[in-house]
């Protein structure tokens, strides 16, 4: 496994396949239970024995409280990887797979769906942009052969199985494997690897597919790696072209799996929003996110699912996000937002992820259990999740940090190597964990850091409180309301990071911001009825819902004290014209903040304008003093010169109905 962000853009090669999507018509002889939307909705999951075991021997060897913890995930559910032919079988890394399915049916309650997580991860050229989990099959034409008929196939056929029709398979497709396509293609081995991935996937598709009670989902990297709009879009892409070659469609893909194997949060709660600027700048400029929108997988699988929809994919499509070593807590978590003003500080010291770069993907330091394996998760609505799983079992290595020999076709990566100053991150250490075995074996000093560093901690415990939106502002009520202008107050708003202020909307337009619990809002019209709504906003950037909505009708009349006089003129060329409108308060008293509005009746537009501020709404015209500007008052008996350019369509006939706060002016 590799996590890597490169910045690059797939070479898109053609696909001379024929787009089609035929409906599934072979199902097996014996009929499974139906195929469901979401397989993790109502279901326990499976809790693979040799992990378990793996968990409570690192138990024995820590000390009590440890041991404790360790002892209360033992039983959570871990995927099955089959990273080898001979992991179908069983090997001295582990059961098989039929052994697996057998514990899993005995684990299964009578009338509750049982998941089993299985990993596909066997393709010709695996691991391309990286050396810790090289696999056995050459990317060539007699790799991918194996691959079908000796990896793929035996597979395939257990599953089929009408013993195991009652459990649901959820298949993890090809960890790293497309991704690497959209970042990764200039890498030699990369491009060698590209037409056995792209074939290699839509075989374990259509062939797993075919088998009603398997669900596949592609693996999608995560956040760090796809987020940049550069790769998101031609990502989304290539799936909805993979799926497109199967025999079923965009059906023969129930969802996506965001952060396999890596460490990427779930949130960064004390980076909302990656447009929020600091010292000037956008958030998402700094150099720990590169312009990268999506800072963690809640972000990234809401984009990605919104992508896939657009390409083509069914609402239905599901997401799920690995959970089981993103937690990143322990006493090196932020727990408030940083109050720096540079922005880089203001990241590093705001963020929860502590590597030293998004692309450190090997047993990084720091790293933590994140959240339990959970069904349709609650408070992520637009990420459209199946559900949190755990499909690198924590505690298992992801690469020797020295070179170990060994048959599986596994390579050195220095990416594991502590001591390595890495190019693909800046040019500083790793960052990972020295003294890790080969990929995929048990490494227990890892296992204990991630039990440590769990976030939620494990057990209950205390969890630091991460911060939340600011509770809405209540008790929105209006003091002073006069012809133009409303005092408004509210009850203020609370949060762990601060509320720093409020924004003020007049129905959906922003009237203003207040760092305090009240705002007079200004420049309104006499007589008229108003919506207001308040948001309350805190350090970090995020926002609340909107305060309840306070209806407010302006007082007086639309009359302008005594009267108004309008003179209007007009310069036309071909197609433009400078119009000019004097208006003379005729009145006795002043004119305060007056809204001269006419009608054009032949198209014209009204373009720029000087000594007011314009606007135009169909043929209606608007204009209105500049706010404290020298013309905002007009005094009795004077006039005010305002103007514009406009352009017409051949006829430019004067304007008509003349009105001034609503009340018609005489012309001349
Ligand atoms: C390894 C696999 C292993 C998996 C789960 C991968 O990085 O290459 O051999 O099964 O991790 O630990």
């Amino acid at each position: 496994m590799s996590r890597t962000p490169l910045r690059l853009i797939a070479a898109t090669t053609a696909l001379a396949t024929a787009l089609v999507a035929l409906p599934l018509t072979a199902l097996s002889a014996s009929a499974a239970e139906p195929h469901v939307d979401n397989p993790y909705a109502g279901a326990t999951q499976y809790v693979n024995p040799a992990w378990a075991a793996s968990v409570e021997g690192a138990a024995t060897r820590a000390d009590a409280a440890l041991a404790t913890k360790m002892r209360a995930i033992k039983t959570q559910p871990t995927a099955v990887w089959m990273d080898q032919i001979s992991a179908i079988a069983g090997n001295a890394s582990g059961n098989g797979l039929r052994s697996h399915l057998d514990q899993a049916l005995l684990q299964k309650q009578a009338g509750t769906p049982l998941v089993v997580n299985l990993v596909i991860y066997d393709l010709p050229g695996r691991d391309c942009y990286a050396l810790a989990s090289n696999g056995e099959l050459p990317a060539t034409d007699a790799g991918l052969a194996r691959y079908k008929a000796e990896y793929i196939d035996p597979i395939a056929a257990i599953l089929a199985d009408a013993k195991y029709q009652n459990l649901r398979i959820a298949a993890t497709i090809e960890p790293d494997s497309l991704p690497n396509l959209i970042t990764n293609i200039s890498h030699q081995p990369c491009q060698q690897a590209a037409p056995y991935y792209r074939a290699g996937v839509k075989y374990a598709l259509d062939k797993l597919h075919a088998i009603p009670n398997v669900y596949n989902y592609i693996d999608a990297a995560h956040s760090g790696w796809l987020g940049w709009d550069t790769n998101s879009g031609p990502a989304a892409k290539l799936f909805a072209e993979v799926a497109r070659t199967t025999v079923a469609g965009y059906a023969s893909i129930d969802g996506f799996v965001a952060n396999t194997a890596n460490t990427t949060p779930l949130v960064e709660p004390y980076l909302p929003n990656s447009s929020l600027t600091v010292g000037g700048n956008p958030v998402r400029s700094a150099k720990y996110y590169e312009w990268n929108f999506d800072f963690d997988e809640v972000d990234w699988t809401a984009h990605l699912y919104n992508l896939l929809v657009a390409e083509g994919f069914p609402a239905s499509t599901g997401m799920l996000i690995d959970t089981s070593r993103n937690g990143w807590g322990g006493a090196a978590r932020p727990t408030s937002v940083s109050t720096s003003t540079d922005l880089n500080t203001y990241v590093n010291q705001s963020r929860v992820d502590k590597r030293v770069h998004r692309g450190a993907w090997c047993n990084p330091s720091g790293a933590g259990i994140g959240e339990r394996p959970q069904a349709t998760p609650s408070g992520y609505a637009g990420s459209h999740l199946d559900a949190f799983v755990w499909i690198k079992p924590p505690g298992e290595s992801d690469g020797a940090s020295t070179d170990i020999p060994n048959n599986e076709g596994k390579r050195f990566d220095r990416m594991c190597d502590p001591t390595f100053v890495a190019p693909k991150l800046d040019n500083q250490l790793t960052g990972a964990l020295p003294d890790a075995p080969l990929s995929g074996q048990w490494f227990e000093a890892q296992f204990v850091q991630l039990v440590r560093n769990a976030y939620p901690v494990i057990g209950g415990g205390t969890n630091p409180t991460d911060p939340t939106p600011p509770s809405a502002p209540t008790g929105l009520t209006a003091g002073t309301i006069t012809n133009t202008s409303v005092a408004l107050t509210w009850t203020a708003s609370t949060d762990n990071v601060g509320v720093t202020g409020y924004d003020i909307y007049r129905g959906s337009t922003l009237a203003g911001s207040s760092a305090t619990t009240s705002f007079t809002a200004t420049g309104l019209t006499a007589s008229t009825a108003y919506s207001f709504t308040v948001r309350a906003k805190d350090a970090a950037g995020n926002v609340s819902v909107p305060s309840g909505a306070l209806s407010v009708t302006t007082t007086g009349t639309t009359t302008p004290p005594g009267g108004c006089k309008v003179a209007y003129s007009a310069n036309t060329w071909s197609t433009g014209f400078t119009g000019s409108v004097k208006l003379t308060n005729t009145s006795t008293a002043p004119l305060a903040n007056w809204v001269l509005s006419f009608d054009f009746a032949n198209g014209q537009t009204v373009q720029s304008g000087w000594n007011a501020n314009w606007s135009q709404t169909g043929t209606k015209v608007t204009a209105v003093p500049v706010p404290g500007s020298w013309n905002a008052t007009i005094t009795p008996g004077t006039t005010v010169e305002i103007g514009f350019n406009g352009s017409h369509s051949g006829t430019n006939n004067p304007p008509t109905a003349f009105t001034v706060s609503g009340q018609p002016c005489t012309i001349g």
